[in-house]
């Protein structure tokens, strides 16, 4: 019955083409990959524009407010396009906007015809050719034993690089956030898969991995034995990958064991994203984070000592319920003391069902504003700061693509992460460097990248 279902519904895609628009953080980019790699093994093709997809997949993010509105912005946007190529055109929405609300956006939004969840991805393809097939709307948000997103295919953006989840979910409860009420508690892969996974990958081209966790440094902690964070890296960085980096870190679960294994293992880049969310331990404490000021600076100057020249990125929140400038002050005094290299920065959005949405707040928003640029103008210091002592050194460059804005310029990444551009060598194709490793003489230095020569060959 379900081999009779299954060649049904992989026939209903077979040549049907499909967009998929990915929101929020690097899991659900990871989750649209996982999407694309099954809608393709059922026979659909990718396209660039959604006038000509039979499927538009929307991969959604309720980490703030404003998603919301444009998720609903974007479906009411499909009503004007032409009729799809097949004459039919299924629009289906998932990640954590569909985990929350489930059936409840079948009523706000009208032309949605499929919703999964963050744990129904493995039966995505199914979903929507049963839609195809049979004209209803269909929900999956939950369902006993279906197989993990990482059992599936998967289709990558860059032959190089690949992200790669050790853990989903997070058990933190950071006051603020969403997160865990959509993404369920930690949930660890076993180390020998993680690892033949890479071992593989490598096997393929690949010359970046990325872990992916909420909270990668408490990885391990659910597992039969509890493994490590420290030993993963270790034994990751033993499958001959060249580039290993990870993201997020707790600042309170980061194990001096798991410094040493950055600074002894060579792959692991010398970047590190240390979300601190706040200077003032008055906050950080109504934030649920579980360590204060001193404990982060503590820990900062541990890491440094152990691996100098370290490129700290972090997250920062303005507005936080009952936030004064005081409060306020601590952050900038924070970020000025770190040097963060680069500093994704957010205005506090109230997220109901969170314990922070009850706390009452009356700060006006002009004054959040000016306390958010104000905070956005100190990074930018620090950011510029950061890049000037690359001035004058050799820089190993990967190779992304070409500037947006110039494609006569080359664009990788340094091992600490930061955009480097390089006129690209007369008579030298992009499509035979990307994905190789390039020296970069760095003589500019700017806020946001890097920029110099090629010196010698790609590798
Ligand atoms: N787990 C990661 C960590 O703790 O480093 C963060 C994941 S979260 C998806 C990314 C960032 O979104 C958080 O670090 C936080 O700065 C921001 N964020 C989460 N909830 C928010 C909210 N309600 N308002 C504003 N920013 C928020
Ligand atoms: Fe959200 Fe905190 Fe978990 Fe990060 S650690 S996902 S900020 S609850
Ligand atoms: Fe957004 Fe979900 Fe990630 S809420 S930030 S897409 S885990």
């Amino acid at each position: 019955m379900m081999e009779t279902m299954d060649l049904s519904a992989r026939g209903a895609l077979a040549g049907k083409t499909y967009l998929i628009r990915t929101f929020g953080c690097q899991m659900n980019l990871h989750d649209s990959e996982r999407v694309s790699g099954l809608l393709d093994s059922y026979g659909a093709l990718e396209v660039a524009a959604p006038e000509d997809a039979d499927i538009v997949v929307f991969m959604t993010c309720c980490v703030r407010e404003a998603a919301d509105q444009r998720l609903y912005g974007q479906c009411n946007s499909m009503k004007s396009l032409p009729t799809a190529p097949s004459g039919r055109r299924v629009i289906a929405v998932g990640g954590c906007i569909a985990q929350r609300d489930g059936d409840g956006l079948l009523v706000n939004v009208d032309n949605v015809d499929v919703i999964f969840g963050t744990h129904a991805i493995a039966r995505v393809a199914d979903l929507i050719s049963q839609a195809f097939i049979d004209g209803e709307r269909h929900v999956l948000i939950d369902e006993e034993g279906i197989a993990p997103a990482t059992d599936m295919p998967w289709h990558r953006a860059t032959s190089y690089h690949a992200w790669v989840p050790i853990m989903t979910g997070c058990n933190n409860f950071c006051s603020y956030c969403i997160v865990p009420y959509v993404r369920g508690r930690e949930k660890s892969r076993p180390m020998e898969e993680v690892v033949d996974e890479v071992t593989g990958l490598v096997r393929t081209g690949v010359r970046e991995v990325t872990l992916l966790g909420q909270n990668v440094n408490s990885y391990g902690r659910d597992l039969f034995g509890s493994p490590r964070f420290a030993e993963l890296l270790r034994r990751v960085g033993d499958t001959g990958v060249e580039r290993i980096r990870f993201t997020s870190s707790h600042p309170k679960d980061l194990l001096p064991e798991t410094i040493d294994a950055m600074a002894d293992v060579p792959a692991v880049m010398p970047h590190l994203h240390l979300a601190v969310q706040s200077g003032s331990s008055r906050i950080l404490k109504l934030m649920n984070r579980r360590y204060t000021r001193e404990d982060y600076l503590g820990l900062v100057g541990r890491i440094r000592d152990r691996i100098p020249g370290i490129a700290l990125t972090t997250d920062i929140i303005v507005g936080f319920p009952g936030e004064n400038e005081e409060d306020f002050l601590e952050t900038l005094s924070l970020a000025r003391e770190v040097g963060f290299a680069q500093a994704f920065t957010f205005i506090y959005s109230r997220r109901a069902g969170t314990p922070a949405a009850e706390i009452p707040d009356d700060t006006p928003h002009e004054v959040i504003l000016d306390r958010f640029n104000r905070l956005v103008s100190v990074i930018e210091d620090t950011a510029h700061a950061f890049n000037q002592h690359e001035l004058g050194r050799r820089v190993p460059v990967l190779v992304e693509g070409v500037s947006k804005k110039d494609d006569s310029i080359l664009q990788g990444k340094s091992p600490k992460n930061q955009t480097v551009h390089a006129p690209l060598p007369k008579g030298a194709s992009i499509t035979d460097l990307v994905g190789k490793i390039v020296d970069v003489d760095i003589d500019r230095a700017r806020t946001w990248y890097l920029s110099g020569a090629i010196a010698g060959v790609a590798r």
